[in-house]
């Protein structure tokens, strides 16, 4: 039997839902039912995906935050090609590539403090040795992690969640990590003079809610854990690659990481890796005797093709001015999001760095408006943003996510490709969407209730 790639992925081949609910997570089915998000894309193209009917729609998930350069970019897609075409040496093992070191070359060349680079296949693979290197350098067992992280989902990672939902039930974790508030510098000081903390890792602006980091609060952080020999690592997964309107987060608020850890955009949207850049002595101290050459790694990391999608999204980014413009077109949207707040209940704080912004809503305060909102809040908490991405989707074919379970948070992670077209196409849609939920009763609140009644416990996002 020959593979017939194309057939299975026509109107003719297998029933995609079908065979989730049989084979994969069933529960995943039913959320996308649900919400109305079971669409049949068939192709995507830079921010746009295409269902079966041709339908365009905005992708401003973009994968969570992969697609940076858009979907399918011709130049990753060459580089790609070329690669295997080349019948190339890939992954010898026993032997170094020569696009792994260009792309650590390129990579540090953004990143003037850091001098040494370790490519793994995931977001939660370089968390995994970051923990590894910190815990090796500095000789202490205690991570440092914050209330509401997201770091990944394997068990190291895992261990340093700030989420109740997504830890129950996997315990015991990795013994000697410890949470502590995001924008904390008091309880970081505690627990960093009590000892024995090899790093404190976090993400410079939250996924989870886009909370933003207040005032000087991650400068201070990094100057701290310097004071208490401690390594302040930056989990650049999200916020990393322009994304923010700067290559590093880190950069908007001028701090100097020990580690900087990268995936998700470094991809291109094609070939999963991640990625630590490290101060040399972190490194060296791991790396530090021929046996020990291999004492951290990965048998996929540094192939080829994720080599290669990783140098090629470089140049995308810098040839089409993606920063520059993520910073620009982000301050844009946000400015036409911001004046919904006052201008419409509901519409609480927008907020952001480039093409991560958060849209908070929050209850509203006339009386008709108070009651429907205190109905549906009490059935669950955050309902109320899970209600506006519906209408999103389903009337105007904007692809959104909620920023988080218990809050009201929408948030927005376009391709960095996004133009004023889509900047229209996002503010009209969410105006409308708001205006319809100052109706009731109407039809979004009848959506809400049943979404409520339903015992809706989806969670439609990731941190
Ligand atoms: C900040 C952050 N760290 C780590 C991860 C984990 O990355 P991955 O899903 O590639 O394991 C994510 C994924 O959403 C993330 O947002």
């Amino acid at each position: 039997m020959t593979l017939d790639l194309a057939r299975l992925m026509s109107s003719d081949g297998p029933d995609k839902y079908d065979l989730h609910n049989r084979y994969l997570n069933s529960q995943m089915v039913k959320v996308l039912r649900t919400i109305g998000f079971d669409r049949n894309y068939v192709r995507g193209q830079g921010q746009y995906l295409y269902d079966q009917d041709g339908h365009e729609y905005l992708d401003l998930l973009s994968g969570f935050g992969t697609f940076a350069i858009g979907r399918n970019h011709a130049n990753v897609i060459a580089a790609l090609q070329e690669v295997l075409g080349g019948g190339l040496p890939n992954l010898v093992q026993l032997d170094v590539s020569v696009l792994a070191g260009v792309l650590a070359e390129r990579l540090l060349d953004y990143m003037p403090g850091l001098d040494k680079m370790f490519f793994c296949n995931s977001g939660a693979e370089a968390v995994e040795a970051a923990i590894k290197f910190a815990r090796f350098a500095t000789g202490r067992p205690r991570i440092l992690f914050c209330d509401h992280a997201f770091h990944g989902l394997t068990n190291g990672a895992l261990s340093l969640n700030g989420e109740k939902t997504y830890r129950a039930g996997f315990e015991p974790l990795l013994p000697g990590c410890t949470p502590i508030p995001f924008n904390g510098l008091e309880r970081l000081e505690e627990e960093l003079a009590r000892g024995e903390v090899a790093a404190f890792i976090v993400e410079p602006i939250q996924g989870k809610g886009v909370t933003m980091p207040v005032g000087d609060y991650l400068r201070e952080a990094a100057a701290l854990c310097r004071k208490y020999g401690a390594l302040f690592v930056a989990d650049e997964i999200q916020t990393g690659v322009g994304r923010t309107g700067r290559f590093l987060a880190i950069e908007h608020w001028g701090v100097d990481a020990d580690m900087v850890l990268l995936a998700k955009a470094l991809s291109g949207g094609f070939i999963p890796v991640g990625a630590v850049a490290a101060k040399k002595w972190v490194y060296d101290k791991v790396f530090d005797r021929m046996d020990r050459a291999v004492v951290h790694g990965s048998t996929f990391a540094k192939n080829d093709m994720a080599m290669a999608a990783g140098l090629a999204t470089l140049e995308v980014i810098e040839t089409e001015n993606l920063i520059r413009h993520a910073e620009e077109i982000g301050n844009g949207i946000m400015a036409d999001l911001g004046s919904m707040v006052g201008r419409h209940e509901f519409v609480k704080e927008v907020r952001g760095k480039g093409l991560m912004i958060g849209i908070e809503f929050d209850k509203p305060r006339s009386l008709g408006l108070k009651a429907a909102w205190a109905l549906l809040e009490q059935a669950r908490k955050g309902l109320f943003s899970q209600m506006i991405i519906i209408p999103l989707m389903q009337d105007h074919r904007i692809l959104s996510q909620v920023a988080g379970d218990n809050m009201n948070v929408i948030k927005l992670l376009p391709p960095l490709t996004i133009n004023d077209t889509d900047r229209a196409w996002i503010r009209e849609g969410f105006e409308a969407a708001i205006v319809d939920a100052h109706r009731v009763p109407g039809a979004l609140w009848d959506l809400g209730r049943s979404l409520a009644g339903g015992g809706m416990k989806a969670r439609v996002g990731a941190a």
